[in-house]
């Protein structure tokens, strides 16, 4: 019966005088008496139906009974709408069906939200009845863009011979990072498996196996806390190259990238994206995923401070802190009261405070300009090559909370002045980040991208005398890719020979037995002419969110967890049956 069927969305003037078989819902029905008009809608748009009592009186009065949301098929012909009822809003406006038979293939409950609301929904109604809010143009936008967007990508990294190769899901937990997602065994009784949190170790394996470069759109699993840019279970367009650089993987991210946004948006991006090493981001932005969309850059005056009568500075100084400073353009707009709700936003970043001065055309003003020298005025002005009127914000302290309180500030500070392009799609590469960082409190180093990447080649020899002040000195051949300041991928060049990968797990704390239990089959491979290798890992989800301009991951998930990790549609996670329990020996204790 749904033979030849056509979609509602692609009907044009093109298609006057045919007879059409259109099947979908209800979006609105306007009566007039004798005339009906349905708009119908299917996964490709709306067109509207005419129903006329004085040619088709038994169709109209089924029509009449029909509501919102109803499941129709529609028998009728194209035919042009006069100039006066033209509907410039759709894409069909143009033209509309003229019915000549009309059958309800399925009836619905009034939905608990209008699926053509304007308005704000709340998030957990449309969570509830997610399969009502995907029949929402939004959503089904989102949803026809993350297959667009996984469809170029399977066709760029295969035209680029990438091979797309599975790896496992349940898989041995070896955490480093983030908690796993435990599966029990019930084979195994008291054994685990865990969902994977990334493919790393087995597309490492795959490049000993020779496969050369390989990728995969893939599912992962990590048990953290959730926000707007993190779900539990995520996708990533996972990759891996042997016989490769940084700047060989670099660039094939480039080219995907720019796919992707031409699938999405439609417009090209120029590559190569710029690059800045970690430290550069550090120094300018406080970040290492700085938004380049906008100005508010850093300025270390640690050295003009050296003399200050400025208490709060001379004691910064020390106990061995630094001074950076941020200039706004403000023209005398930001007030004590803006200031005093700054120093409250940076509390939640350690920040004790944000001494500011006014520069107004020449003279300092206001806040702490009562403290500054004449030599340390001019030496600010030209460092900082102030001009016109602004308001210049300091922040001393340990260097982490200086570039923590500032390059979180520098962010809001633009967003409330509005100061970003929304437009604007800057891509940036943030290289030669830190293979090691130093945990105080846990007396360890962590790896800062994971214990598999490779230190740069000048760094390995620094290995041999590592401590706790020096690890940041040595450097990893590690890349993070940043849109608009939000990592949206991270990869590096791998470790390839065993004596480096051991000695990475002795520097990390994993006794030699931990990393025989643990990663037995990752040393041993690296014993059979491993290939130099390295790739990266896209987030899938938050390069979506990015594109589409949406506020959260959810807004591009088919089907997303809440903050709290659940599925409000159905209702996981969820008590099982005792006999469940027992078939896996797993007893549960009330928390
Ligand atoms: P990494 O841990 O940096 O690298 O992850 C890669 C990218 O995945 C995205 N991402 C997430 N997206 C949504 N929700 C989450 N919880 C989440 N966690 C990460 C981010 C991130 O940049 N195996 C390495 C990659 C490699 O070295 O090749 C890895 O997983 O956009």
């Amino acid at each position: 019966m749904f033979d030849n069927r056509n979609y509602c969305g692609k009907l044009s003037s093109g298609d006057i005088g045919n007879e059409v078989l259109l099947a979908g819902w209800i979006d609105r029905k306007r009566d007039l008496g004798g005339i009906v008009f349905l708009e119908l809608r299917d996964v490709t748009g709306i067109v509207q139906v005419v129903f006329d009592s004085s040619s088709i009186p038994e169709e109209t009065q089924r029509a009449e009974k029909v509501r919102s949301e109803f499941c129709v098929m529609v028998k009728g012909s194209v035919v042009k709408r006069t100039e006066e009822t033209v509907n410039p809003n759709l894409t069909t406006g143009d033209i509309e069906i003229k019915a000549e038979h009309l059958e309800v293939l399925a009836e619905s409950e009034v939905p608990p939200f209008p699926i053509d609301s304007q308005d704000k929904l709340s998030e957990e109604i449309r969570l509830r009845y997610r399969f009502l809010d995907l029949r929402r143009a939004e959503m089904r936008d989102a949803v026809i863009s993350r297959h667009r967007t996984m469809q170029v990508t399977r066709q760029f990294l295969s035209s680029h011979n990438f091979y797309e190769i599975e790896t496992p899901m349940l898989n041995k937990s070896t955490p480093e990072g983030a908690r796993d997602f435990l599966v029990p065994s019930r084979i195994s009784r008291g054994m685990f498996y865990a969902l994977p949190q990334s493919p790393q170790l087995f597309k490492q394996i795959l490049m000993v196996s020779g496969f050369d470069r390989y990728f995969q759109i893939v599912k992962c699993f990590r048990d953290e806390d959730l926000r707007n840019d993190r779900q539990p279970e995520f996708t990533q367009v996972d990759l891996e190259m042997s016989f490769v650089s940084p700047d060989m993987v670099m660039r094939e991210i480039e080219g995907l990238l720019v796919e992707m946004v031409g699938a999405i948006q439609g417009r090209d991006i120029p590559t190569p994206f710029p690059r800045i090493t970690y430290d550069e981001a550090m120094s300018r932005y406080g970040k290492d995923a700085p938004d380049t969309r906008f100005g508010l850059e850093l300025t270390d005056c640690t050295d003009i401070f050296g003399e200050s009568g400025f208490k709060v500075f001379q004691s910064t100084l020390e106990n061995g802190g630094i001074i950076k400073a941020m200039v706004v353009p403000d023209e005398g707009k930001i007030s004590r009261k803006m200031i005093d709700d700054y120093i409250e936003y940076v509390k939640a970043y350690r920040a004790m405070g944000l001494p500011t001065v006014r520069y107004n055309n020449g003279n300092f003003e206001t806040g702490i300009s009562k403290f500054l020298s004449d030599d340390e005025k001019k030496t600010l002005s030209e460092r900082l090559s102030l001009e016109g009127n602004v308001l210049v914000i300091f922040s001393c302290d340990r260097k982490q909370v200086v570039n923590d309180a500032l390059g979180n500030l520098r962010e809001h500070i633009a967003e409330q002045m509005k100061m970003v392009d929304g437009d604007a799609m800057n891509f940036i590469w943030v290289y030669d980040f830190p293979l090691l960082e130093y945990d105080h409190q846990d007396e360890r180093y962590y790896a800062m991208h994971h214990p598999f990447t490779a230190p740069k080649p000048d760094d390995v020899e620094k290995l041999e005398s590592l401590s706790p002040q020096n690890a940041e000195d040595i450097r990893a051949q590690a890349y993070d890719v940043v849109l608009n300041g939000m990592e949206i991928g991270g990869g590096s060049i791998r470790i390839n020979k065993m004596e480096m990968q051991r000695k990475m797990f002795n520097i990390l704390g994993i006794s030699e037995e931990e990393a025989r239990v643990k990663f037995s089959f990752l040393l041993e491979a690296l014993q059979y002419g491993a290939p130099p290798h390295g790739g990266i890992a896209l987030g899938l989800d938050r390069i979506l969110m990015l594109l589409l301009k949406r506020e959260s991951i959810r807004e591009v998930i088919p089907f997303p967890k809440t903050q709290k990790g659940q599925c409000l549609m159905s209702n996981a996670p969820s008590p099982v049956a005792a006999q469940q329990l027992k078939d896996l020996s797993i007893k549960v204790v009330e928390p």
